[in-house]
């Protein structure tokens, strides 16, 4: 059978494809096909936004034309026939306009690294598309499916709000109470309003927008005939109409239905799976029908979660509050169904039978009993959705030639109610840890049960309904004695194995009876309403905070910062607030990153080959599946290293695992293919076999093996035995503080091309290092480093994750390029680069400080235990800097700190934002906030009384000097009425039961150098060419952190030319040679320094022209210099004075400087969900003279957010053998829009020039970050408030709180009865599902 065309648009162009194949995503075509490469991956599974486009299309059921937004790497090319894409390349270029989307979050400094920056465009496009002037809360909820790592979100949000109807400024008229001008009376700093101007911004002009290709508009009447595609693997059918699909599902019962290809994307992708026989049924009017019944609304299994969201909210407004109990309950779970991507494409029949045990819908549509019409050629059958549906894991009741036609959502009826409940760890587009729908139906007009459904997901491998249980509840009166009963039924029905997949086997099942008290609680809130008597229990009011739902406040941020001096000249950039230099390319999708490199003609793809296994004898590689896949071309190994196969910074690790694998995701060979796609499929069909050896995965399990890298770290300081006899209390505990993944929006990418002669080979990669890149490449290949050209020029975030751990990639690239003498290209998937990369090392403190009554600390041992894995790595840097950073800010006279270094079977851990720092630092406030509630006395007031002063010198006897903590510290506690609202949270707290605050101000000080005085050296070269222009080269990259923009601004001012004339085009090792890594906080200091000497180089050569001309301009000045033979380069370098620690004297400074900070947040928390909403945070950062205010301030927010995630939010799973469960967005949670601080308020400390850097400023990347401990602690105390409530159980006042603080966490942590109901004993030879590393 002949093959069909698809036939589709693209950015108005119409695009014929004559072998569309279904394996092929959308986002593989752009990028590949139509070398659109503006659209990024950045996960390939719908769960980050960085592919989002617009789709269009004639919409034959509401016979208009539709815009949504989707994900690109889930939409296969074959759905798209007769549709209209957008991508951000189509809306606008710096080239000719930018569209208003594109310049709004350029200039309000939106777009850092710019890897989402066209995903979130799109998004906001598409949003304005359908609404010209949305609200706040659309706009933040257009962007559930967007993620950035590096900006914190606020300043995207804060430039996308001037297109609100409700979100301009007001100008202070006094309509908007979280009013920027509000500010004005608690702050003494100069009030700015804005970091970027609206009034400069083009007005968004709708009739501006491209129009619906009018051929396609043409077609909208013309009937629709079936499509057939043939892939190399895969066929796709396209029926147009009922009878043709059910004809073809009796033809091919084993056919699947694809409609959003939110589920099967996933599964071909990641599971490996291959679906030969595909049939689409969007196009059916039957499986598109919505039709109000008398009984309910039915919606056709096709229709999209979006509009059966929009169809539910109309049926709410319309129709009587008590027949829409159940819509209320679905709309309850779409609002934090994924993102808009999604549930623009995503069907509600998918989402029925994929049958996940997690599905947010199939709980709702049990309990409210749901009615299912199933057909196939022939038959008709309708089916209540109830506890037989699912007979087992994925499974339905369907037969494999029936589909699903449509789903009738029930009206409720008098004295019915509904409620639905989800928790998960992040609020916005996460999958549920438990998730349900309850119902209940009272006999008129009494609060007697009629009947009672509750049904659960996340409870067992299908979705299940509390039978058991509900069933004796029949003629029960909805009392005390119902709720006792419920709960102890749900306590035996729901039971979970210690040992259950997912693992919070405790958590998991005080769900059950937390979300049925709520619903318990609803339901008596409504049923008062109704004023009934008889045998019905009152809410007390305390009780209420459990009924209400998670509401959205309105954002409230204000950034303060110090404006330039008076007569500072206009041209004159550094100190203001320049937009990064690349964000209008960055958010038309014009800026090139690695992959986005065309490629090469005879370009080859390389996939990595990595262990399964943790630690085992490698006895067996057999490749011979790997080579009937297409394309194939050679698998690489050890064997194939010409030069040493032995890499890493210490010289300890391979390039490829010989014999033996220390770790799962250890890279044991590769295979090169002619295409990605061949190259995943070749690397499946490698099959090694093992000898399993002992492994150590934990913190506990090292210990206890004596299994270390090195030996112990010691800093240690006065006389810890007579410390701890002159205190008055000591106190000793434990801490865990878990790891974390970098999740830069780009993975790790390399692309090599040999280049024929002597060796010699040119690398593009992603990485924050060209030296280590460039240095291992030489050393595997065995040629000198002068052969090895590493260009970097841009990276889509670093975070450290790419200071050393890129060169693992790299160096298997290059193996492969020497081989093949082709040019190699790989791009990690997102599962592999969290599986293999490593992260920030999980640290296990066990602490013991002394004290006196008045809070003074006086004593202190902590021994720091940080799971490095299988490699050293940077982990002894790492250790070091915790060591560093044990004191946090605070004076203590008697002090120890020793670290070791866990060697795991874990892939090595590595370099992130902080670098041990913020781990060393939440222990010391651990202990602190111990220390104060041991006393009695409110924690900061203990806090500041053991901060250090000016002069003091710190456990390592470094000197504090220019100490501006005590500033940023009183500036934090006025602006953020610290006092007030801590007696406003007592008041709250003592009003709510179920709902509790909490309130903490942390101060920071982070050390600023590489530990390693070598490292802080920089160099810079400059050419400056006879029109005048500059070219600058440094040995910093570009990730995000808008260093070039800084470099521009500091060479601008020290030449006093516009910065217009200069111009950097990459960072690579044959501009500037043996550059460290772009990481410490320091690039800016050192590459700064070495510029300006560049600079004062020229300018002296200068010096002559300008004398014998001085009115003259730059171009005469330069031109002169060249006629008369006068160099125009100069390189600059600058090392940093006076480093050089010694731990055996404990002298010397490690450090050249500190930046100080104080954050104070605020916090609710959910007792009953472990949910919690940051309510207001307040930053006070000491910057220096800040470079550019902007950028320091993305760099403070975005620090801050990151932090967020590290103590709150972002969770590693591994699974007892050492195997990452959490390798994608859908499993570890990063912060999203959702999650930042509804209020935000960030000040740069005035008049606090740094004399140690350039043109007074400091380093600021990573001091920000452990500001966000004050969230963490903030919950603390509300868990404390919430412990303190609890009567029932005697509770100590100390309790332990490993970091991050998840709704797990928390929710374990505010004992109550429901909790203690649900302990679940672990038997001894129990393998739970995850181990705490
Ligand atoms: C990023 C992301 C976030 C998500 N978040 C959530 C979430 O919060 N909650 C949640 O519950 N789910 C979530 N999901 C899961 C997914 O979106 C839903 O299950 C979705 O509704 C599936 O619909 P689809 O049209 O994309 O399914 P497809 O992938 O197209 O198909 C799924 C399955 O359904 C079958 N099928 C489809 N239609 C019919 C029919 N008419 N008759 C018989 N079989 C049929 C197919 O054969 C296939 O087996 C998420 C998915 C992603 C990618
Ligand atoms: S790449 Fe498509 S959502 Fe992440
Ligand atoms: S700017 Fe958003 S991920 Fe870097």
């Amino acid at each position: 059978m002949t093959a069909d065309e698809l036939v589709f648009f693209v950015n108005g162009k119409k695009v014929v494809e004559k072998n569309a194949d279904p394996e092929t995503t959308l986002l593989v075509y752009l990028r590949r096909k139509l070398q659109l490469s503006g659209t990024k991956l950045g996960c390939g599974e719908g769960g980050c936004g960085a592919c989002t486009v617009m789709l269009s299309k004639y919409d034959r059921f509401q016979n208009k034309i539709v815009h949504f937004s989707a994900n690109a790497c889930l939409a296969p090319i074959c759905s798209l026939h007769h549709v209209a894409v957008t991508t951000v390349e189509g809306i606008g270029s710096t080239k000719s306009r930018l569209h208003p989307v594109q310049e709004r979050i350029s200039k309000s400094h939106g777009s850092q690294c710019g890897f989402c920056t066209p995903g979130i465009v799109m998004s906001m496009y598409t949003l304005l598309r359908n609404q010209p002037e949305p609200t706040i809360e659309e706009i933040e909820n257009a962007f559930q499916g967007n993620l950035c790592r590096c900006t914190g979100y606020r300043a995207i949000l804060q430039g996308f709000r001037t297109f609100a109807r409700d979100g301009g400024c007001c100008g202070g008229s006094g309509d908007n109470p979280n009013c920027c001008m509000n500010q004005k009376k608690d702050s003494n700093v100069t009030l700015l309003p804005s970091l970027f101007n609206p009034e400069e911004f083009m007005p968004l002009d709708p009739t501006q927008e491209p129009i619906f290709p009018p051929e396609l508009l043409r077609l909208k009447d013309v009937p629709r005939k079936q499509l057939r595609f043939e892939g190399e693997r895969v066929t796709w059918i396209q029926a147009s109409t009922l009878k043709e699909l059910l004809d073809l599902k009796a033809q091919y019962p084993e056919a699947k239905l694809v409609v959003g290809n939110t589920e099967i994307g996933i599964e071909m992708k990641f599971k490996n799976k291959l679906f030969p026989m595909i049939v689409c049924p969007a196009w059916i009017p039957e499986l598109n029908a919505v039709e109000h019944g008398p009984e309910g609304i039915s919606f056709g299994a096709s229709c999209p979660l979006s509009s059966v969201e929009k169809t539910l909210h109309e049926a709410v407004d319309n129709l009587p509050a008590y027949k829409t109990e159940v819509f209320k309950g679905v709309l309850e779970q779409l609002r934090w169904f994924a993102g808009m991507q999604v549930k623009s494409v995503a069907s509600i029949g998918g989402n029925i039978i994929t049958a996940s045990p997690i599905s947010d819908l199939n709980p709702v549509f049990m309990a409210s009993g749901a009615k299912l019409t199933i057909v196939s050629t022939g038959t008709k059958r309708m089916v209540r959705m109830d506890h037989t549906f699912f007979p087992g894991y994925r499974k339905t009741l369907l037969a494999p030639e029936e589909i699903l036609l449509s789903i009738e959502i029930p009206y409720s009826r008098e004295g019915e109610y509904f409620s639905a409940f989800k928790q998960a760890s992040r609020r916005e587009d996460d999958i549920a840890k438990v998730t349900c729908g309850m119902r209940v139906l009272f006999q008129p007009e009494t609060a007697q049960v009629k009947e009672l459904a509750l049904c659960y997901g996340g409870m067992a491998d299908r979705t299940i309904s509390a039978l058991k249980t509900t069933r004796k509840q029949t003629a029960s009166f909805w009392n005390k004695e119902l709720l006792q009963d419920v709960c102890a039924g749900l306590v035996e029905e729901l039971y979970l194995s210690p040992d259950a997949p997912g693992g919070m086997v405790e958590f998991r099942r005080t769900l059950t009876l937390s979300f049925f008290f709520k619903f318990y609680l609803t339901v008596l809130q409504k049923l008062g309403k109704g004023n009934l008597e008889n045998n019905c229990a009152k809410l007390d009011p305390t009780d209420a905070s459990a009924t209400s739902l998670f509401q959205k406040d309105p954002p409230a941020n204000v950034q303060f910062f110090q404006e330039v001096p008076e007569g500072q000249s206009e041209e004159d950039m550094v100190g203001r607030p320049l937009p990064h230099l690349a964000a209008a390319m960055q958010a038309s999708g014009e800026a090139m990153y690695c992959d986005d490199i065309p490629r090469y003609e005879n370009e080859l793809s390389l996939r990595l080959v990595t262990s399964t296994k943790a630690h085992a004898k490698i006895t067996c590689i057999d490749i011979s599946e790997a080579q009937k896949v297409p394309g194939f071309v050679c698998f690489i190994s050890a064997e194939d290293v010409p030069g040493s196969n032995k890499t890493g910074i210490f010289n300890d690790e391979t390039v490829f695992a010989k014999d033996e694998v220390t770790c799962v995701g250890h890279i044991i060979g590769a295979v090169v293919t002619d295409t990605p796609e061949h190259a995943q499929r070749a690397a499946q069909g490698v099959k090694i076999t093992y000898e399993e050896l002992p492994a150590i995965i934990t913190i506990e399990d090292a210990i206890k093996n004596n299994s270390f890298h090195g030996s112990e770290l010691k800093i240690g300081k006065g006389d810890l035995m007579k410390g701890f006899s002159e205190a008055d209390n000591i106190v000793s505990g434990e801490v865990h503080v878990g790891g974390q993944e970098h999740f830069y929006l780009e993975t790790h990418c390399t692309i090599a091309v040999p280049k024929g002669e002597q060796g010699e080979m040119e690398l593009f990669v992603s990485t924050q290092n060209t030296m280590k890149t460039q240095s291992f490449v030489a050393n595997m290949l065995g040629v000198p480093a002068n052969r090895i050209l590493v260009r970097v020029k841009r990276i889509g975030g670093g975070f450290g994750g790419k200071e050393t751990r890129s060169t693992v990639v790299s160096t298997a690239v290059a193996l492969a390029a020497h081989k093949t003498g082709r040019p190699v290209r790989c791009m990690l998937d997102r599962d592999e680069d969290m599986l293999i990369t490593g992260g920030r090392h999980p640290f296990l403190a066990k602490y013991k400080v002394g004290f006196m009554k008045d809070g003074k600390v006086v004593a202190l041992k902590v021994e720091h235990y940080s799971n490095a894995g299988n490699t050293l790595d940077l982990s002894q840097s790492i250790m070091e800097r915790a060591l560093f950073h044990m004191d946090n800010c605070y004076k203590i006279p008697n002090i120890l700190g020793t670290g070791r270094l866990c060697k795991t079977n874990l892939p090595s851990n590595t370099a992130f934002r902080g670098f041990g720092g913020p781990q060393g630092m939440l222990i010391a406030e651990y202990w602190m906030s111990e220390v104060a509630l041991t006393c009695g006395l409110p924690a900061e007031e203990v806090r500041r009384k053991n901060l250090y002063k000016e002069g003091d010198l710190t456990h390592f006897n470094q000197k504090l000097e220019a100490f501006t903590l005590s500033r940023c510290w009183d500036e934090c506690l006025a602006s953020s009425q610290y006092h007030a609202r801590r007696s406003e949270i007592d008041k709250f707290n003592e009003e709510n039961c179920w709902k509790k605050r909490g309130l903490c101000i942390i101060p920071t000080k982070f050390g600023i150098s590489f530990s390693i005085p070598f490292l802080n050296q920089a160099g810079a070269l400059i050419h400056v060419y006879t029109d005048g222009s500059v070219l600058l080269a440094h040995g910093g990259m570009e990730m995000g952190q808008g260093l070039h923009t800084k470099m521009i601004q500091v060479a601008s001012r020290a030449l006093k030319i516009p910065i217009s004339k200069i111009y950097i085009s990459e960072t690579s090792t044959n501009t500037v040679p043996n550059t460290s890594p772009t990481a410490a906080s320091v690039s800016s200091d050192l590459n700064g320094q070495a510029i300006y000497e560049a600079c004062q180089t020229i300018l002296k050569r200068l010096e002559p022209f300008k004398k014998k001309n001085p009115t003259g301009t730059w171009e005469e000045w330069v031109s002169a210099a060249y006629l008369d033979a006068v160099s125009l380069s100069a390189t600059g370098f600058y090392k940093t004075p006076n480093l050089g620690y010694s731990f055996e004297t404990n002298s010397g400074n490690p450090f050249h400087y500190f930046s100080y900070g104080v954050a104070c947040s605020e916090v609710e928390i959910d007792c009953l969900t472990g949910d919690h909403k940051n309510l207001r945070t307040n930053i006070v950062m000491d910057v220096g003279s800040s470079l550019n205010p902007a950028i320091d301030i993305g760099q403070v927010e975005g620090a801050f957010v990151q932090g967020l995630g590290l103590f709150t939010l972002e969770e590693l799973h591994y699974s007892p053998e050492g195997s990452l469960h959490t390798r994608g967005p859908s499993t570890y949670k990063i912060p999203a829009f959702g999650s930042i601080p509804i209020e935000f308020r960030v000040s740069l400390l005035r008049d606090c020039p740094n004399k140690k850097a350039i043109y007074a400023s400091k380093g600021v990347g990573e001091p920000p970050l452990f500001l966000a401990a004050s969230i963490f602690f903030a919950i603390k105390d509300a868990i404390r408030a919430a412990r303190t409530k609890n009567a029932d159980c005697k509770m100590e006042k100390l309790f332990r709180l490993d970091s991050p603080a998840t709704p797990e966490k928390i929710r374990n942590a505010c004992v109550d009865r429901f909790t203690t109901l649900c302990v679940t004993g672990v038997p001894e030879n129990c393998k739970p599902w995850s181990v705490r590393v």
